[in-house]
């Protein structure tokens, strides 16, 4: 059955209105294009979140199927293929000639597909962003969606260059698709608290994975596998885990920080398999309407976990958490609303219920690029941060042509980065290492 406004057609036409009409306005007509009115959908990074969002995507109720995959490695994409089959057999068309392996992977399973599904390591967000926004492609991308400025840069241009070219741009920052945060922050926003004044915000957990070094393996393999571990992919877990707490932050003050100050090491985590990253960083963040947020990840075994949000207003107080608690008190502590969150949807489904109903309707609906961008930034800006011992201003950190891309991507280049004769990265030293 056609909608009444063609998919297909959308898919197409997105691509060449020139000039954005606002999110949410009317949909786009146009003419029926094709008689295949399936949405055809690429899955760049086959790891665990990638299976993930493929999941999602093929449990929605919209026409599709999955026709490519693309990995740096063979393996994990062998298994998301065999995933996926035994779950989604007629939702997954992926012959042999679609599999794609290696760096240029991405932009082979792109040109096959109207929808493109990111969940690389972060490092290479820019360049895949980039690279589908060019051949016109619907996007679920996976937060965070870069690792250093130049990145950054180039994400807030390809944001822009979605935005005129009407293609949906959905960031997986799931709290902003998670009931009790919209419920609570809408409150929030129409002064339930008054205005916010201070928060904390926390990722304290156990850590994650370690990838260790095999036999024959080039550095690029190495860091490639074990990529949490190393900044030109991961960003540092501020970056990479944090993300999402700072991103709660910006949007409950709606507004980015000014500047950030802060503190962090490696305290726990210091031999080589964990390659340059920081274990503890605790940042305070200052916004342009002076409010101050305060935020601390670290990952230490066997301390106390707490993955939530707090933020303090002129007229009370709020604390929110994943597990969909969203609670507001007034200034003499009485509790003013309490969101209820058994059976609340999962947000991980809900980003990309809505992405693929949107694009099935034919709509523009979404365009998380510049502030999943700019949550982004503001965890690489706390890095810069904790790495340097300076206080920095957003502005003079986001001018930064600090790029920790390498030079070359293939199997035998050297990544920036490389391991002393003991095998140990080096790492930031605060007061010595130059970040901007
Ligand atoms: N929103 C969330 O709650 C959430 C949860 C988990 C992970 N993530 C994000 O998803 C992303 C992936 O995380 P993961 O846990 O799936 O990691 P993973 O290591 O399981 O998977 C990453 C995959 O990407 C592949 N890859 C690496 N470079 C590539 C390239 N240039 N081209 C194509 N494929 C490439 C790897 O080989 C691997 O298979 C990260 O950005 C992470 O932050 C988000």
């Amino acid at each position: 059955m056609k909608n009444k406004y063609d998919r297909r057609d959308f898919l197409k036409s997105t691509a060449m209105i020139a000039g954005a009409t606002a999110i949410g306005t009317a949909p786009i007509n146009g003419v029926f294009a094709s008689n295949d009115d399936t949405i055809k959908i690429a899955l760049v990074g086959c790891g665990g979140r990638g299976t993930g969002a493929a999941f999602q995507a093929l449990s929605t109720k919209q026409n599709l199927k999955i026709v490519a995959l693309a990995d740096a490695f063979r393996d994990p994409l062998d298994e998301c293929y065999k995933r996926l089959v035994a779950r989604f057999k007629d939702k997954v068309d992926v012959p042999e000639e679609h599999k794609f392996v290696g760096f240029d992977a991405y932009e082979k399973a792109i040109a096959l597909a109207d929808v493109v599904l990111f969940a690389t390591p972060p490092g290479f967000r820019p360049m895949h962003f980039a690279e589908a926004v060019k051949q016109n492609k619907h996007v679920f991308i996976e937060k965070p969606l870069a690792v250093d400025a130049p990145g950054i840069r180039q994400v807030l241009a390809t944001a822009k260059e979605a935005e005129s070219k009407k293609l949906n741009v959905v960031v997986g920052l799931q709290r902003r698709y998670q009931k009790n945060y919209r419920e609570t922050i809408e409150k929030i926003h129409n002064g339930a608290i008054g205005k916010i004044q201070s928060g904390q915000v926390y990722w304290n957990s156990g850590g994650v994975w370690v990838r260790p070094r095999t036999a024959n393996q080039t550095e690029m393999d190495y860091q490639m596998r074990n990529w949490y571990y190393f900044n030109w992919l991961c960003g540092d877990h501020i970056v990479e885990q944090h993300v999402h707490q700072l991103d709660v932050a910006n949007w409950v003050i709606g507004g980015y920080p000014v500047s950030a100050q802060g503190t962090g090491s490696r305290a726990w985590r210091t031999g080589k398999e964990y390659g340059e990253i920081y274990d503890n960083h605790a940042v305070e963040f200052t916004y342009a309407d002076g409010s101050v947020i305060y935020s601390q990840c670290r990952h230490f075994e066997g301390t106390s976990n707490r993955v939530d949000e707090t933020f303090q207003g002129t007229g009370g107080k709020v604390y929110l958490s994943a597990s969909n608690v969203g609670t507001l008190w007034d200034k003499d502590g009485k509790e003013i609303f309490n969101h209820q969150g058994k059976g609340d949807p999962n947000p991980y489904q809900t980003e990309h219920d809505e992405l693929f109903e949107a694009i099935a309707k034919g709509e523009y609906k979404f365009a998380d690029g510049e502030r999943g961008a700019k949550s982004t930034f503001t965890g690489i800006l706390g890095r810069l941060a904790t790495y340097s011992g300076q206080v920095l201003s957003w502005d003079e950190a986001l001018a930064s042509d600090i790029s920790l891309m390498p030079d070359k991507l293939s199997w035998d280049a050297l990544p920036k980065v490389l391991p002393d004769a003991n095998g140990l990265y080096p790492y930031a030293q605060p007061g010595k290492t130059k970040v901007i």
